[in-house]
């Protein structure tokens, strides 16, 4: 090639650029230059800050046929072959503006849906991001159906592929690489991080877990236990949604101001024991509506019972007092929970007819007596990560409708017994934070807004954003002392009402005064 030939190409180039910048080029070329083992790249795209993203291959019952994308980014989307008979499908976003992080996000319940919104919201924080479908499409849990290398897939293989992959990905798109490589998720996506945490231990340098299914074979069988105690509506054993708030109002009565406050939340329930007979209607009631049957009352002590195995064990702990306005019209609906009914059917029984009604402690015993790919996430041991210099990050909502936070609280204990590590140890590279008015994820009847996601976003200061306070923690070596949510006045995102510091396990929050509990300096941690 002549000097000038090689000359005029560049010229070219540089007029191809001037219409398409170099960062479009990039990702309209980048397809061609993947070349992995059992990758096929489906696209490549470029997406323009502003874009409302539609997603027509997305499950319906995913339930999100867009997404809104706010900065420039490239994505990529890919199905990885995992094994002869599963796959993933896998979607890298690459933004603009890029600060040298990779970022795998998680997924929830039994699903089968790539996070989108998790994946713009941390493009939209400037990291080079992934999120997989966790090897099925769709909420249901049929796919696992005789089908162990799909489990395989959503029991630890979809998240650590979609790792590696990512990572190899992002060296090949950003000429600088990464730096550091995160990880966020909330319910199964606690469970993933927790899984990489246990499992691979080089994945991340920093973990953030939220309310997490780990224990997880145990959490299934917890949840298929409400059925057995509500019944259907038609039975005597039986609360409305109306009924559970008048639980739910007792039990404030007896514990919210256990912290020091009255203002609707309770800071550490497990300080919570109610006494529910004080609802016991009296006989021949002028008004009923303020109180219930005794059969009733037995049906909430024994929803706030834990769950024992056949000898005795303690499976799982208790639903936390505090959460029953959430739960009633999800767990104690008088309907078996679905992720429960489907678990059994598709990997425990192999029996699609197994209607969960008849559920008792010889199904949970199966169960556990199974658990597939160790999918129950309960290693205690985590010293290779804490040799590799992993940090994570453990937050749980004390108004969990769906994960008991008492479970966090066991498996935190769980981890300082078997590595004989007392708090202020653990503390170097594990931090569990108790969130009070935290719902399942979010949500809730207090300062949930701790920046996991979109919806509890309130601003990217590492105090208000636990994303952040994790960058924070592994870049600057500033672990963060407790975590601050904002309470927001109507929803996700709206103006903020107040703010509350919360804690690091096993400090809790007391309201000292001297000003109002909606003052964040009024509070300490003891
Ligand atoms: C994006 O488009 C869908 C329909 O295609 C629409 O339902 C949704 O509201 C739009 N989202 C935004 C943020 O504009
Ligand atoms: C997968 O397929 C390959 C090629 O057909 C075969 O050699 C291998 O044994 C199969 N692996 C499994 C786990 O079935
Ligand atoms: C990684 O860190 C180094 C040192 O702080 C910095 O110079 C470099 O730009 C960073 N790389 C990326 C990809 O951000
Ligand atoms: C999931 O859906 C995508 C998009 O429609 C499809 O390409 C892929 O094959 C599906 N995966 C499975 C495991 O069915
Ligand atoms: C019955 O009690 C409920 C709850 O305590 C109250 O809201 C309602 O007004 C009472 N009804 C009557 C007729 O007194
Ligand atoms: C009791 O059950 C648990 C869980 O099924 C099991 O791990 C344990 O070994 C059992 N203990 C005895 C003494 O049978």
């Amino acid at each position: 090639m002549t000097p000038f030939f090689a000359f005029s190409l560049l010229a070219l180039g540089q007029v191809a650029l001037a219409s398409q910048d170099a960062f479009e080029t990039r990702c309209a070329q980048f397809a061609e230059k993947i070349d992995i083992p059992d990758v096929k790249v489906n696209f490549a795209q470029y997406v323009p800050g502003g874009t409302n993203l539609s997603l027509p291959d997305n499950a319906p019952s995913c339930g999100a046929a867009s997404q809104s994308v706010t900065v420039d980014l490239c994505r990529v989307a890919m199905a990885v072959k995992t094994s002869n008979s599963s796959e993933i499908t896998l979607e890298a976003w690459f933004p603009r503006k890029y600060t040298g992080r990779f970022l795998s996000t998680g997924n929830g319940g039994l699903s089968g849906c790539i996070q989108y919104y998790d994946l713009a919201y941390t493009a939209q924080l400037g990291f080079a991001t992934v999120g997989a479908n966790n090897g099925h499409n769709g909420t249901s849990g049929e796919p696992f159906y005789h089908h162990p290398e799909v489990l395989r897939d959503f029991a630890y293989r979809s998240i650590h592929t979609g790792v590696v992959i990512g990572k190899e990905l992002t060296k090949k798109f950003y000429d600088e690489g990464f730096n550091k490589s995160y990880y966020l998720g909330c319910s199964t996506g606690g469970r993933q991080g927790w899984k990489s945490v246990q499992k691979y231990p080089n994945d991340f340098d920093g973990v953030v877990a939220g309310s997490p299914a780990i224990n997880f074979v145990n959490l299934i069988s917890w949840s298929a236990r409400f059925y057995p105690i509500t019944g259907p509506p038609s039975s005597d054993t039986y609360l409305t949604p109306a009924e559970w708030n008048v639980v739910h109002n007792e039990i404030l009565r007896q514990c919210d101001t256990i912290d020091g406050a009255k203002d609707g939340l309770i800071e550490d329930p497990t300080l919570c024991y109610p006494i529910l007979e004080t609802l016991i209607c009296a006989p021949n009631p002028s008004n009923a509506t303020g109180c219930l049957t005794s059969a009733q009352v037995q049906t909430a002590n024994k929803v706030f019972s834990p769950l024992y195995g056949i000898n005795g064990t303690l499976l799982y702990p208790r639903m936390q007092p505090g959460s029953e306005d959430f739960a009633s019209t999800i767990m104690y609906n008088g309907e078996p929970f679905p992720y429960s009914k489907d678990w059994f059917r598709y990997v425990v029984y192999n029996n699609p007819i197994w209607s969960g009604k008849d559920f008792n402690v010889k199904d949970a015993a199966a169960a556990l007596a199974q658990n597939p790919y160790n999918i129950q996430t309960w290693e205690g041991d985590l010293s290779s990560f804490q040799k590799s210099g992993g940090k994570v990050l453990h937050y749980h909502g004390m108004q969990d409708q769906l994960i008991t936070s008492e479970d966090s609280k066991l498996y935190y204990s769980h981890v300082a017994d078997t590595m004989q590590l007392p708090p202020s140890q653990l503390d170097d590279f594990y931090r569990f934070f108790t969130v009070s008015g935290m719902a399942h994820c979010g949500g809730g009847d207090g300062a949930y807004g701790i920046g996991q996601g979109t919806a509890t976003y309130a601003g990217s200061d590492p105090e208000d954003n636990v994303l952040m306070a994790m960058v924070k923690w592994v870049e600057q070596g500033v672990a963060p002392e407790t975590i601050r949510g904002s309470k927001f006045a109507d929803g996700p995102g709206t103006k903020i009402e107040y703010r509350r510091r919360h804690c690091r396990y096993p400090r809790r929050n007391i309201h000292v005064g001297p000003g109002p509990y909606t003052d964040e300096n009024s509070w300490r941690c003891i």
